[in-house]
């Protein structure tokens, strides 16, 4: 149930350059698959006219994802999540590639490894990252483990690129993970958090 933009948006023009970046070959290069859009999403971010109204409206239960875009291939789909204080996902991990720009506020990412090394598995904090407007991320499975949370006191909104249709999944996460958290091995050092200027 894609909810399509209207005719000539911003948003129209970001899954245009979506779907052009995507028919680019890597020539050669060994460029993880989606990447290519990061640049493409970054270069929206800082428009306010990206989005609707309707399409950041909050949700007091839970964060809020409003599907944006499928493309009728399936190759790609484009959906912002908006946060209010507090809120935040589940630890999971995703069914394909993905890219997360930030549009409004912040969000702290957690990164995970799962350890089942003595039968009893669990999930080990890797890294930290706090991600505001402007920025791009991607991750891609395997190992991309993580939890995701509004780090801000205000609304946070999220553009996410998945090369999925989320339209026909429902979503893009492949499995949640209500595992024990433990602390870093000693081996792994503390968990990293972002250099401070
Ligand atoms: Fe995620």
């Amino acid at each position: 149930m894609p909810a399509p933009s209207s005719r000539g948006s911003r948003l129209d023009t970001l899954v245009r350059e979506i779907r052009d970046a995507l028919r680019i070959p890597a020539e050669g290069r060994s460029e993880q698959p989606g990447r290519q859009v990061s640049d493409v999403l970054a270069a929206h971010l800082r428009h306010d006219d990206l989005l609707t109204d309707e399409q950041l409206a909050a949700d007091q239960a839970a964060y809020r994802q409003h599907v944006l875009h499928i493309e009728p291939d399936g190759t790609f789909s484009v959906v912002a999540l908006v946060w209010l204080p507090g809120q935040h996902t589940p630890i999971h991990d995703h069914v394909c590639w993905c890219v997360i720009g930030i549009y409004r506020g912040a969000e702290e990412e957690i990164r995970y490894q799962l350890v089942d090394e003595d039968g009893s598995p669990h999930l080990v904090p890797a890294d930290v990252t706090a991600n505001h407007t402007g920025t791009v991320t991607y991750l891609s499975p395997p190992g991309d483990i993580h939890e995701v949370r509004s780090a801000t006191d205000g609304l946070t909104v999220s553009l996410h690129v998945y090369g999925a249709d989320v339209g026909r999944l429902g979503t893009s996460i492949r499995r949640c993970y209500d595992l024990p958290v433990r602390p870093p091995h000693a081996a792994l050092g503390a968990v990293q958090r972002p250099a401070r200027p």
